[in-house]
């Protein structure tokens, strides 16, 4: 690095007129100063030519002196594969930005969008697994990200994300991360920024990797002409991927991806005054999930398994969220106690469910289900009685109007009992995810 280029760390990053005040990411970690103030100074557009656009050139610096508006942070936003319309309607609901999130140019697992508000939003977003702060550099080889400009950005999109959650040591994703070229990198990050290079457990994370190649439309930019792709360098907004949860203090087998429970919970409409029933809970991913987004009339967690049931009630206590836990056979009918009257709206003609024959229907407006799958809590040759029983069931608590979200890896056995149980419910929608190796399906119905 030239000494003309000027030196990163504490000085580069008084640059911008901010942080002279909080000194380095280490000092902030000590006074716990973590912050919530934006990515403006990680997340300007990138690039030495000049251009604007997604990868446009000024820096923060320059254009909070002029008096301009800080720059829009280009951020990445990655998910479990099926996920991508939900996160595109989360992000756009969520943190409407001026312009509607791009698939990003050679990859199906990101959405590109570049945010105006602070940086910290993207913590609002329950359907993605991580947020990167994007960082373009029309630069020929990953060794010339160690010269003063460059590294100034990248130190800058650090400490961008260390405002909105504070990490203590860093790690690179790239190709030849273990070269000579990234330990002199991650040297001066270091240098920079007061953080461990850990190169196995570092909590922020840097992935370094080739641009996007000449004539695609990356993060939504314009189609670019240069040959050299050039190299993104993406700084991950906090010390742990959005979907690590720290409500999730009890490991239970088998709970369900917290990303795919909260598009679960989306997927089946939230309003203030539901009453929410899960059956089948275990840990209770889905009713937490469903209570931290918004308030309900009432919610209702069903298991027949006291381990289940504790680990619920430890997750719901670390989310400060409240829920009525039972624990019972999710295939009987339920306790009269815990299942609410239908409204006096909802009241019509009382629907036959076999054995689960009620005068009048139950009360819940959404149920949401997660039956066991593989040999973990139950085995496949129940599989058909579980997934009959349970629409029979989900469908006697229901109120007339109801909306359920069934999610199960025996796809082949759930159609089948869909079918069958076309009386009770209408199938909306199926979504194929995709987690740890399995590929679920979700399955969005309606009370007939
Ligand atoms: C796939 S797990 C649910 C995981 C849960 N979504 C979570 O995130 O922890 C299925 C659950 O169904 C429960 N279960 C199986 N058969 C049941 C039954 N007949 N009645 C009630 N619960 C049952 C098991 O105890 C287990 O907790």
């Amino acid at each position: 690095m030239s000494r003309g280029a000027g030196r990163p760390g504490p000085r580069g990053h008084d640059r911008s007129g901010k942080d002279r005040r909080r000194g380095t990411a280490a000092e902030q970690r000590r006074r716990g100063t973590g912050g919530q103030s934006g990515g403006q100074s990680g997340g300007q557009s990138g690039g030495q030519s000049g251009r604007s656009g997604a990868r446009g050139t000024r820096t923060a610096d320059t254009r909070q002196q002029s008096g301009r508006p800080a720059p829009s942070t280009l951020v990445e936003l990655t998910f479990l594969a099926g996920l991508r319309d939900v996160l595109h309607d989360e992000v756009v609901t969520t943190l409407a930005p001026r312009r509607a999130p791009v698939d990003v140019a050679g990859r199906d697992d990101a959405l590109a969008v570049r945010l105006d508000g602070p940086l910290a939003d993207v913590q609002r977003l329950r359907t993605a697994v991580a947020a990167y702060v994007v960082l373009h550099f029309d630069v020929p080889r990953p060794r010339s990200l160690t010269s003063g400009d460059h590294l100034a950005r990248i130190v800058d999109a650090v400490y961008a994300s260390l405002r909105v959650a504070g990490s203590s040591s860093f790690r690179f994703e790239a190709a030849g991360a273990d070269s000579a070229v990234f330990q002199r990198l991650a040297a001066l990050v270091h240098e920079a920024t007061g953080l461990i290079h850990d190169p196995q457990d570092g909590e922020l994370v840097l992935r370094v990797r080739r641009g996007a190649p000449a004539g695609s439309t990356a993060h939504g930019g314009r189609a670019t002409t240069v040959p050299d792709p050039g190299w993104d360098v993406l700084v991950r907004v906090g010390p742990r991927p959005l979907s690590a949860r720290t409500w999730r203090v009890a490991d239970y087998p088998g709970a369900l991806n917290a990303t795919i429970a909260a598009a679960i919970v989306r997927l089946a409409g939230v309003r203030d005054d539901d009453r929410v029933l899960n059956l089948m809970c275990g840990s209770g991913t889905l009713l937490v999930e469903r209570l931290l987004v918004g308030p309900a009339a009432a919610a209702v967690g069903v298991d027949d398994s006291p381990a289940a049931l504790d680990a619920a009630r430890a997750n719901l206590a670390a989310a400060r969220s409240r829920a009525t836990l039972v624990q019972a056979d999710a295939l009987l009918p339920l306790p009269a106690e815990i299942v609410p009257s239908a409204r006096d709206r909802d009241l019509e003609v009382p629907i036959s469910t076999g054995s689960h024959d009620l005068a009048r229907p139950g009360g819940f407006d959404v149920v949401l289900v997660d039956p066991p799958w593989g040999g973990l809590h139950g085995a496949h040759a129940q599989a058909a009685e579980v997934h009959a029983g349970v629409l029979r069931a989900a469908r006697a608590a229901a109120a007339p109007g109801a909306r359920c979200v069934v999610v199960t890896h025996e796809v082949k056995v759930m159609e089948r009992c869909l079918r069958d149980a076309a009386d009770l419910w209408t199938l909306r929608q199926t979504l194929r995810v995709y987690a740890k190796g399995h590929h679920p399906r979700v399955y969005v119905l309606d009370a007939a």
